[in-house]
C-alpha cells in the first residue's frame, strides 16, 4: 500500500474524495498526512472527522519557505511518502520540497493550462468568454501552474457564472484526481 500526503489550503473537497477514495479502497493507498498552510482552513475540520493525520502550520512563523519546507520535507521523509497531491494549495513549491520531491509531486488545477495559470483561473476563464473550459492535473515544479501536463478533462459551458463553473469543474475533479493517482501508483 502506498502512502499519499495531501497539500490543501481551504474547504478541501478534493482531499475528502481523495481521502474516502483510500477508505473505500478504490485507491489501495492511504493518506498518511494532510498538511495545511492555513489554521483555520474547513478542510482540517474535515480531515479530523476522517481521522486523518493533519500538520498544520503558518508561513509567517517562520523566516523563510526553505525553512518550513525543511519540515515538511522530514515530515514527508518520516512517512514514506510515495506521492504528494497538491489539492487547493494556494502556495508555490519552492526548491527545498521540490529537491527532495520532484517527480512525485502532482497538482490539480481548474483550468485548461497552459491557458488561465494562477489563483483565480475560473473567473479569468469566464471574464475571457471561453467556451470550453476544463481541468488540468500536471506535475509541479518550480514554474506557476507549469509542469508536464499528465491529464486533462474538457467540458463544454456557454454561461458566465464562475460558481456554475466551479460546480461542474469540482465533481469532474474529483473523478479525474481519483482516476490520475490510481493509474500513476500502478506506474511506480
Ligand atoms: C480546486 O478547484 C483546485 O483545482 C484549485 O483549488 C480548488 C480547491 O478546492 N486549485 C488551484 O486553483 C491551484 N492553482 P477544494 O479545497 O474543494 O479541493
Amino acid at each position: 500500500m502506498k502512502n499519499l500526503a495531501v497539500f490543501a489550503s481551504g474547504t478541501g473537497t478534493n482531499f475528502v474524495a481523495i481521502a474516502k477514495a483510500c477508505r473505500d479502497g478504490i485507491l489501495d493507498a492511504r493518506v498518511a498526512v494532510m498538511v495545511c498552510d492555513k489554521p483555520g482552513a474547513p478542510v482540517i475540520g474535515r480531515a479530523r472527522e476522517l481521522g486523518i493525520e493533519t500538520y498544520v502550520f503558518s508561513p509567517r512563523d517562520y523566516a523563510s519557505k526553505a525553512e518550513y519546507e525543511a519540515e515538511i520535507v522530514k515530515l514527508l521523509d518520516a512517512r514514506g511518502i510515495d506521492l504528494v497531491c497538491l489539492a487547493g494549495y494556494m502556495r508555490i513549491v519552492g526548491e527545498t520540497l521540490l529537491n527532495a520531491y520532484e517527480g512525485r509531486i502532482i497538482n490539480i488545477h481548474p483550468s485548461l493550462l497552459p491557458s488561465f495559470k494562477g489563483a483565480h483561473a475560473v473567473e479569468d476563464a469566464v471574464a475571457y468568454g471561453v467556451k470550453v473550459y476544463g481541468i488540468t492535473i500536471h506535475w509541479v515544479n518550480a514554474d506557476l501552474d507549469g509542469g508536464r501536463i499528465i491529464a486533462q478533462r474538457a467540458f463544454p459551458y456557454e454561461g458566465s457564472d464562475p460558481a456554475e463553473v466551479h460546480r461542474i469543474g469540482q465533481k469532474i475533479e474529483h473523478e479525474l484526481y481519483i482516476e490520475t493517482i490510481k493509474k500513476l501508483l500502478c506506474e511506480r
